[in-house]
């Protein structure tokens, strides 16, 4: 095991009815900025909980931080923020609303672009902020990093910026969401799950079982969410598997991959497509390039996750590759250029844009551009 600081601030308040308690957690002296997505959470209830539970707070609203958030739209909350004095942001929505609200946060104290922020990849400073997550997915309601797009440029990277004060989950608010964002929330779990499992088996036994719970937890839900939606507990353990995924427990002391991350999120700024249903595209690319290099961890991940006990090793190591695209399929996601309809040239763009900055990926620094291509070329 590897050397680790652990220190994760998030206060998490879980459970039905718990948004009321807004009125107590953000302290009344506060000028505070609410910030939100299209208008998900005036369907749902959850618009009329928060305005509620705030009604003696000085707040002011800002609407329309999109998936994948752009700095164009951070742009003008970070302006209304500066203007109106704005020193504590709540971010109502899914992962881009408090992904953007994390922007919005490093950006108030700045003099300069927020784009700077994100280039240099950490914000120096932050005013505080906290979140209502409708979505589980990111783990952003537990975890310092952001994700910013700049669509002039078709750009999109992570940034660090600081952890929620508090995160507000209340599983009832999932029961809207569409199918395709539950199937996005689910890849993006388990792929975050896989990011940090799926390098080199030995390094901690606390850390591989903890990450398989998960993935198995995500396995055994998901047909169940399809069944019934509106089940309390299944949906609980959905936003708490999404939570625990992302929020800095699962690798402690052990080294940790990223490469289809990163990847993705080059697919994504290219095509727009919706960052869990890059990952069910990257994913078995990842493994399958680098099947030798992970192979006593896809032989352990095959084991535990689907019990995969005979044949040869390379046999094994295709099965636990075709059962981890089967389970993306079962959910309704693509995992080829072709079944998700995007034009091989993309390839090219992603490639190229790796090339440009010398980019390294992977656990071993070794996935290179051209790797990237391998990865994401026919299987
Ligand atoms: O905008 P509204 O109207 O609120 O609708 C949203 C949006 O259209 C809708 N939605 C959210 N909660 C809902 C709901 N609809 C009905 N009922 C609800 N309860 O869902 C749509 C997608 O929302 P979005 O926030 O974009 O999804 P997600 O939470 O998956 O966030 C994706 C973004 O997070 C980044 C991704 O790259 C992407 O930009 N990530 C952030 C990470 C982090 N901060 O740690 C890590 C991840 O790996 C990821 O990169
Ligand atoms: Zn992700």
């Amino acid at each position: 095991m590897k050397n680790f600081t652990f220190h994760n601030p998030t206060k998490l308040i879980f459970g039905k009815g718990q948004i009321s308690k807004l009125s107590s957690l953000i302290p009344k002296d506060k000028k505070v900025m609410i910030t939100f997505g299209g208008g998900s959470v005036k369907k749902n209830g959850v618009y009329e909980q928060v305005v509620a539970a705030l009604k003696e707070h000085n707040y002011i609203e800002f609407w329309g931080i999109e998936p994948n958030p752009t700095v164009e739209t951070l742009r003008k909350a970070i302006t209304l923020g500066k203007e109106n004095n704005i020193d504590f942001i709540l971010a109502v929505g899914g992962g881009s609303v408090l992904d953007g609200t994390k922007l919005i946060a490093s950006a108030i104290p700045y003099s300069g672009d927020a784009w700077e922020i994100v280039l240099k990849g950490k914000a120096d400073n932050c005013i505080p902020f906290a979140s209502v997550m409708t979505l589980p997915a990111t783990g952003s309601e537990m975890n310092n990093g952001g994700v910013i797009s700049r669509s002039e440029t078709k750009e999109k990277y992570a940034f660090n910026a600081r952890y929620p004060e508090f995160s507000i989950l209340d599983p009832e608010t999932t029961y809207s969401l569409p199918p395709n964002q539950v199937a996005n929330g689910l890849a993006d779990i388990y792929v975050h799950v896989m990011e940090q499992y799926l390098t080199t088996p030995g390094q901690s036994r606390v850390m591989d079982r903890w990450a398989e719970g998960i993935l198995l937890t995500v396995l055994e839900i998901a047909p169940k969410i399809k069944e019934n939606q509106h089940d309390y507990d299944t949906m609980a353990d959905f936003m708490l598997s999404a939570t625990m995924a992302l929020n800095d427990f699962i690798r402690m002391g052990v080294t940790q991959d990223w490469a289809t991350h990163m990847i993705g999120h080059e697919l994504t700024a290219f095509t727009g497509i919706a960052h869990g249903a890059s990952l069910a595209i990257v994913l078995p690319g990842t493994m399958y390039v680098m099947r030798e290099q992970k192979k006593g961890k896809i032989l352990q991940y095959g084991e535990r996750i689907f019990n995969i006990t005979e044949g040869t090793e390379d046999e094994k190591i295709i099965l636990a590759i075709k059962k981890t695209e089967d389970f993306f399929k079962s959910i309704g996601l693509a995992t080829t250029f072709s079944e998700a309809k995007i034009d091989i040239s993309v390839i090219d763009k992603i490639v190229n844009r790796f090339k440009e900055v010398n980019v390294v990926l992977g656990e071993s620094r070794n996935i290179t551009a051209e790797v990237v291509r391998e990865i994401l070329g026919e299987r």
